[in-house]
């Protein structure tokens, strides 16, 4: 089982749902700890009920950008995961900080990228008067979430909708689309390659030289 950390800001509401999907017992990870920013994030003891070890990194415990990054570098040299799962967690990582886990660093962003990448996506799904909105997790790199595709979920979008009833459906979605898209990149379905594009394991790019 692949060893992941998932990384929280808030409710850590895709953290437990992949915590739950890790308790099937032929899941291929499991969650190895969790990593807050936030000392109040409500994720926090969610994880210390099921027992997952939990830490914290509060930004203004360090100078800069560069020390708290390389604090939670120091943390994870010592538990080693396989696989990083960003889960509401709400900061830009650094180049630094992508290189020594590219490829093995996941992220969940409430809207059907390219589309709303930012916050308040839903309102924002609304305001464009879109039919159908969803949810996309993908490799991260150092933009702000558009990093390579890995899978999406799709959500009506009623005409009564507001913000908070969109993204009640959206949240819905995606606690089910992370277990899924952990699902296939903990078992290599699914990888970056080199040029930062997602491979899918038996399958050939239409591009790629014979
Ligand atoms: C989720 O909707 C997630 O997609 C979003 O924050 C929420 C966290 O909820 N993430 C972002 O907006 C990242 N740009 P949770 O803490 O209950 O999982």
């Amino acid at each position: 089982r692949k060893r992941v950390v998932a990384f929280i800001s808030g409710g850590g509401s895709n953290m437990l749902a992949l915590a739950k999907a890790c308790e099937a017992p032929d899941f291929p990870a499991e969650i190895a700890a969790v990593i807050s920013d936030k000392p109040d994030a409500g994720g926090l003891a969610r994880a210390e009920a099921l027992g997952i070890p939990t830490h914290v990194f509060a930004r203004k415990s360090y100078g800069s950008k560069a020390e708290h990054e390389a604090a939670i570098l120091a943390a994870l040299a010592e538990i080693r995961p396989d696989l990083l799962c960003l889960a509401g967690y709400m900061r830009l990582l650094s180049a630094d900080f992508i290189r020594p886990h590219d490829g093995r660093i996941l992220n969940i962003h409430p809207s059907l990228l390219p589309l709303f990448p930012g916050l308040h996506t839903h309102q924002r799904a609304i305001d464009a008067g879109v039919r159908v909105h969803g949810c996309t997790v993908h490799f991260v790199n150092e933009g702000m979430d558009e990093g390579a595709i890995i899978a999406q979920a799709v959500v009506p979008v009623d005409p009564q909708d507001d913000a908070v009833t969109l993204a009640g459906r959206v949240l819905t979605a995606e606690h089910r689309l992370y277990a899924h898209a952990l699902r296939l990149v903990a078992t290599g379905a699914v990888r970056l390659d080199d040029a930062g594009r997602v491979l899918t394991a038996g399958a050939q790019r239409s591009d790629d030289p014979a």
